[in-house]
């Protein structure tokens, strides 16, 4: 695997792959890489001959007192991984290779940017929407991946492309989870032994919503009772909403493809899961 620090390098690699007629794969990471990174890794491989991965701990996407200086940075363990995943490029850029310090230009897709994630964090979307669409400009690739976990940036990304005529294909591969239902995240290794534990409920929350939507119960009752089911068992719930899985508008009776999305703090770390679905009317 091939490890490049700036765009140039990058740019040169990429062009002898193009001139080989090979396509691109491309999917950018935070680092702190987990089971689930390495699935999108393995679903790139479907997708193009070449698989470029990028680790950059964006600082536009973290609001003031946020985990950006405490994000944990694990390159050395990233970088074997990706090697044994088969990614052939491992793009690490620093800061200053991303953003010129007098960048003047913000890429916002509104509504869906600040609903939800983005009431709570804001500014938090613009930040990824920056930096994804400057890696697109970037790498250039074919298709792009990205875990359905974070599902409102997915749709903040899929909206971006959609409206800045990006020529990449945006590819949402599914959530990997624990034994105990927790989804994967690089944030769950702020979690105690016993938060751990608790945050398991997340999804369990999730699906008794699900089956309470699926028997016909009112979308309101649902809501409240799984925000208290949350609050009993120690969460601080930001949100726990039912949606149209197209626009996250919130969902009526008539919407047949749903998405549930829940934002919760435990303990210091704030976690979010979602659990997608359609209702046979
Ligand atoms: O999901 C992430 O890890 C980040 O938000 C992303 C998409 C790499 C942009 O920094």
């Amino acid at each position: 695997m091939l490890i490049v620090n700036t765009v140039s390098e990058l740019r040169c690699t990429i062009k002898t792959w193009r001139q080989a007629g090979e396509r691109i794969a491309f999917v950018p990471t935070m680092g702190n890489l987990h089971e689930g990174h390495i699935r999108l890794v393995t679903e790139a491989k479907q997708h193009a001959e070449r698989v470029v991965v990028s680790i950059f701990v964006n600082p536009t996407q973290f609001g003031p007192g946020e985990d950006f200086d405490s994000y944990p940075r694990t390159e050395t363990e990233d970088q074997a991984k990706l090697a044994a995943a088969g990614a052939d490029l491992l793009f690490l850029p620093a800061v200053s290779d991303v953003y010129t310090s007098d960048a003047k230009t913000t890429v916002s897709v509104s509504g869906l940017s600040t609903i939800y994630c983005g009431a709570a964090r804001p500014g938090h979307f613009d930040g990824v929407a920056t930096v994804v669409c400057k890696l697109f400009n970037i790498v250039q690739p074919d298709s792009a991946l990205f875990g359905r976990k974070d599902f409102q940036q997915l749709a903040v990304i899929r909206t971006m492309v959609r409206d800045l005529n990006i020529p990449v294909d945006i590819v949402g591969v599914d959530t990997v989870r624990e034994a105990s239902g927790l989804a994967m995240s690089s944030r769950n290794g702020y979690l105690s032994v016993q938060e751990k534990q608790t945050a398991a409920q997340l999804y369990q929350t999730l699906c008794a919503a699900r089956d309470a939507v699926l028997v016909g119960k009112p979308y309101a009752e649902i809501e409240q009772l799984s925000l208290r089911t949350l609050q009993a068992a120690g969460f601080k719930p930001d949100y726990f909403a039912i949606c149209r899985s197209d626009d996250l508008a919130k969902a009526g009776s008539q919407d047949i493809q749903l998405v549930i999305l829940v934002a919760a703090r435990l303990g210091k770390t704030r976690l979010i899961d979602n659990i997608a679905f359609s209702r046979a009317m």
